[in-house]
């Protein structure tokens, strides 16, 4: 999975057809040439999807190349001519250096040997950043009132482990679960600083990987939200893919939204065009979810997960929290707090009124 936002249509709030349509060919030659073995282009609000397997293994530069190629023309292509609203705007390097990690978009990446019968589920945010995942990815691989496998399946009855990600001084951990549930939860109830990177069942079968790309943290200044993207592998001896969905049934509150300074709800969207504009306050915070069957490399679907009217009142509950949050206006907590605002303009109004401050 790699991901952009290389400008939208009427402010922050979706993507263009041409884009995707710029995307599409793209990943249709390289198909062609054997570079992938399959692909998916997608959106969430005003972020660019690119769903993509192939045999080369994680981090692999030819790979990146092609996402950051394919952001490049459709940046050159579509928005800069159709003047869309921050075009460009996670390409923050002028040329590619070999990973595409740190350059702007985000990216996840599993490597697996495919199991008789492979799902696999892809979830991606807009308006958001990567600790959004720390509690629904908690909640999939931890936590027996959500997982009923956790209890009822031995497959996994000996945990996962979960590598977390200081973001700010880039170094991680691994924690298994449940024997270190308690420091594990210490880090992410932290998300703007500890992230989960990746969950290996006990057994280190790759069950799940997160985008980490904070862009405020690469560039030093605030660049729009980094709009995470998580790969999660379901099923035999793994989380139900049923399993996986339940955990954002509970539309929890991450940072993000306005100006990427405010906490709000994360609301399960469908792909669908109707939910798929982010536009009140540039917002709420949403994920989108597509289910695949990976089968000899080809992906197989998609199913679109938050489709179902079963989340119905998970979205009217986050359309209530959006109204309880909005009510606070400028104050915390729903502004972010001054460590968070740090990226944002908080520098510039307290430079402004450095010299106005009086000892008392
Ligand atoms: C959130 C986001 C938007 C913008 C906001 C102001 O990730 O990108 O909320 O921060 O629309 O944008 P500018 O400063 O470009 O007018
Ligand atoms: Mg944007
Ligand atoms: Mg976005």
């Amino acid at each position: 999975m790699i991901k952009a936002d290389v400008g939208s249509v009427s402010g922050h709030m979706t993507v263009h057809p041409k884009q995707l349509e710029v995307a599409r060919q793209f990943m249709e030659d390289a198909r062609q040439k054997g570079t992938i073995s399959d692909y998916h282009v997608t959106h969430a609000g005003d972020d660019i999807e690119l769903i993509m397997t192939h045999a080369m293994g994680e981090n692999h530069s030819a790979i990146h190349e092609l996402a950051w190629k394919c952001f490049k023309q459709i940046t050159a292509e579509v928005s800069r001519p159709l003047k869309l609203y921050a075009a460009g705007q996670d390409m923050l390097s002028e040329a590619f250096s070999g990973n595409i990690k740190g350059m702007g978009p985000g990216v996840a990446e599993l490597e697996f040997a495919e199991r008789q019968s492979d799902p696999v589920l892809i979830f991606m945010a807009d308006k958001t950043e990567p600790g959004a995942w720390n509690l629904p990815l908690f909640k999939i691989f931890a936590d027996p009132f959500n997982t009923a496998g956790l209890i009822i399946d031995l497959g996994l009855h000996d945990g996962f482990i979960f590598t977390v990600l200081d973001v700010v001084d880039n170094v991680s951990v691994e924690l298994k679960c449940p024997a270190e549930m308690y420091d594990l939860l210490a880090l992410i109830g932290t998300p703007s600083k500890y992230v989960i990177e990746r969950v290996l069942r006990s057994d280190g079968l790759p069950a799940a990987a997160a985008s980490t790309t904070r862009l405020s943290l690469i560039a030093g200044r605030y660049v729009g939200k980094d709009d995470p993207v998580c790969i999660v592998r379901a099923q035999h001896g793994l989380p139900a893919a049923g399993e996986v969905l339940e955990a954002f049934a509970f539309p929890h509150l991450v940072a993000g939204w306005m100006r990427g300074s405010h906490h709000g709800p994360l609301m399960p969207v469908s792909v669908d065009d109707s939910q798929n504009k982010v536009s009140r306050f540039d917002g709420p915070p949403r994920v989108v979810g597509l289910g695949f069957q990976v089968s000899d490399g080809k992906l197989i679907g998609p199913t679109d997960l938050f489709a179902d009217p079963a989340f119905d009142r998970t979205r009217q509950t986050a359309n209530l929290v959006a109204d309880y949050m909005r009510l606070h206006g400028p104050f915390m907590p729903h502004r972010l707090g001054p460590e968070e605002m740090e990226y944002t303009t908080l520098p510039q109004v307290l430079e402004k009124l450095k010299t106005r401050f009086k000892k008392t």
